[in-house]
């Protein structure tokens, strides 16, 4: 038996199940998004007042280009709407928001929005809301990969200093590894998500979509996680 029950420092969440949360309602699948960032400005407030350091949420897949250009449009207007309005309660509750992800194929208008919202919190301390938007974790590696040539190139990275620790530096944002990750929606698998960042993480699926997902169903599995023993490697 362990003598504390130590916060984990990154959670992790797939947020999936909004469009199944709609349609079994008989709504559009974008209502079902609308409930869906009800849900993310709550919780995630809730877990980072909490003591959480960093809280990384899913928002949007390269992958999820692939839809239909209703949904995601609908998708971009929302995180506009998000991002350049609800900046004001991550700046009172002093979270510093930061993006994970690609630009490129974003519209200049959602790249304006994201700019908005990271000027407006960078200098928060409570803790680290990363929103990962046109995120693919294949993608990150690659463009880890990328900036790591460059690096030698240029003569400013010495090789033998590359190491699982550093090598957080080349990704998206220099975050601690993710000690919990939820995938709500009853779906069990990754979808591309923090590949490298997950090394470790212990994992939940619940079976609820993404909009019903609140307080008290973080709270049940954070009891979990925290009876899970995490041995990385050892005995
Ligand atoms: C997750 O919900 C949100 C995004 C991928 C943007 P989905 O839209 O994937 O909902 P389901 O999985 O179809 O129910
Ligand atoms: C993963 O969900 C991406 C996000 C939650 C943003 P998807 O719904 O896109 O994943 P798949 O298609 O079920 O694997
Ligand atoms: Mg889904």
């Amino acid at each position: 038996m362990k003598d504390v029950n130590l916060l984990p420092n990154h959670v992790a969440i797939i947020m999936d199940g909004n469009g199944r949360w709609a349609m079994e309602r008989g709504y559009n699948r974008s209502r079902g998004h609308l409930e869906g960032s009800k849900t993310l400005e709550k919780l995630g407030i809730y877990i980072l007042n909490k003591g959480i350091k960093v809280l990384s949420v899913f928002a949007f897949s390269t992958e999820n280009f692939k839809r239909d250009p209703n949904e995601v449009n609908y998708l971009m207007n929302l995180f506009i709407e998000m991002f350049t309005k609800k900046y004001k309660i991550f700046k009172k509750e002093n979270i510093k928001v930061v993006f994970s992800g690609r630009t490129k194929n974003l519209r200049p208008d959602v790249l304006q929005a994201i700019d908005k919202m990271r000027e407006e919190t960078k200098n928060n301390t409570r803790g680290i809301l990363n929103i990962c938007l046109n995120y693919g974790g294949q993608e990150e590696l690659i463009d880890a990969s990328k900036k790591i040539a460059m690096a030698y190139k240029e003569g400013t990275l010495d090789l033998n200093e590359l190491n699982k620790e550093s090598f957080y530096k080349y990704l998206y944002q220099d975050l601690p590894p993710i000690d919990l990750l939820i995938r709500t929606s009853g779906e069990y698998r990754i979808s591309n998500f923090m590949l490298y960042q997950m090394a470790y993480s212990e994992m939940f699926f619940p079976n609820i979509y993404f909009p019903d997902f609140k307080e008290v169903e973080f709270d049940q599995i954070l009891d979990e996680f925290y009876k899970r023993n995490r041995r990385f490697g050892g005995n």
